[in-house]
């Protein structure tokens, strides 16, 4: 059997486990602020738990080329504090109610107090990232949060209305991807990386991060809240027709077709129910086909890592993308 086939979570996770650590402590102390709610709010996301994937790809781009240096644990806090202050952002404009298994902040402390701790926590991780004394992560993470700006924007006008599936995927690179490619990115940039190095670990993350994207809204169609730790079907309910849905769109009936659009434009399951939609999706395969894409995206992520040293940290990222594709929650 090859190494990467007996290469489990936990072994990729004991590789960064004191890194992780330590992005967990910066992560606290980091979102201490003078004003107590501030605190609360950051704090209580940090104690929700989540994947930290991020942190961690960026860690691993930097260990696989060899940095030693302390700025990949300050980096990964950074990314991680501006992933929650997406998710601050995104729990708001969706409405959510449920986030990491917990009630979304924005259920407890009202919409007005969490955008601006959000905002507090984007300019807190500018702040941070600037003891780098390097403009090209400041470029790069300025570029980084106008792009996922815009995504949610774009996401906003094309809401209850049909898609295509070129703009989808452009949505969701800006809005998901380009964190992950720049969580690579920025792991070579501290490296030392050459610019071809940075552009195919650039690459390896906007190719994670849509199989990531793709799957998150795959389990949103499929899973059950229990495991998933936030509602299921929200999407249609959102009136987000994602790539099962489009995929749908593009085949079937003109009565199918209207009963989609009915979820999408009420944005609510009235005498259509999502049973009604997953049997659509089903009729011709819709499911599996995003399942495809993802899987498309996980291998082209696979393939960015040929020209890399062969290491551990290299296996890890050569695990990750099926681990992405192949998750539950
Ligand atoms: C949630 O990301 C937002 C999306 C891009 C789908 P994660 O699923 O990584 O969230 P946590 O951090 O693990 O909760
Ligand atoms: C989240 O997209 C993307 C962000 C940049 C926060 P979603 O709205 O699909 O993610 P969830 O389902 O709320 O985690
Ligand atoms: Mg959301
Ligand atoms: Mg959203």
């Amino acid at each position: 059997m090859n190494k990467l086939a007996t290469t489990t979570s936990k072994e990729i996770f004991d590789l960064v486990r004191e890194d992780m650590a330590a992005i967990e402590r910066e992560f606290g102390d980091y979102s201490m602020s003078s004003v107590q709610t501030i605190t609360e709010i950051g704090e209580y996301l940090r104690q929700g738990g989540g994947k930290r994937l991020r942190p961690a790809l960026l860690l691993l781009a930097a260990k696989l080329l060899n940095y030693k240096g302390s700025g990949a644990v300050r980096l990964g806090a950074v990314v991680e504090i501006i992933h929650t202050a997406t998710l601050v952002h995104d729990d708001i404009i969706d409405e959510a109610q449920m986030r990491r298994g917990r009630p979304s902040p924005n259920t407890i402390w009202g919409n007005p107090k969490c955008v601006l701790a959000g905002d507090w926590l984007y300019m807190q991780a500018f702040q941070i990232s600037l003891e780098e004394r390097n403009l090209e992560v400041l470029d790069l993470l300025t570029e980084l949060t106008k792009q996922m700006v815009e995504g949610e924007l774009l996401q906003i006008e094309k809401l209850g209305s049909l898609i295509t599936r070129d703009s989808h995927l452009d949505l969701i690179y800006r809005k998901t991807a380009c964190l992950f490619a720049v969580c690579m990115q920025l792991g070579g940039v501290l490296a030392g990386a050459t610019s071809e190095q940075q552009e195919l670990l650039r690459e390896y993350g906007r190719a994670i991060g849509m199989a990531f994207q793709i799957t998150d809204d795959v389990l949103d169609l499929t899973a059950s809240e229990v495991v998933l730790g936030k509602p299921v079907a929200s999407d249609l309910r959102e009136g987000k027709a994602t790539l099962a849905v489009i995929h749908a769109l593009e085949r079937c009936s003109a009565d199918e077709r209207a009963r989609i659009q009915t979820v999408l434009e009420q944005r609510a399951f009235n005498g259509v129910t999502h049973q009604d939609i997953l049997a659509i999706l089903n009729r011709y395969d819709s499911i599996a086909a995003a399942s495809q894409e993802a899987a498309k995206f996980a291998q082209l992520a696979v393939e960015q890592l040929e020209t890399f040293p062969e290491n551990d940290f290299k296996r890890a990222l050569l695990w990750l993308p099926l681990f992405v594709v192949s998750r539950e929650k």
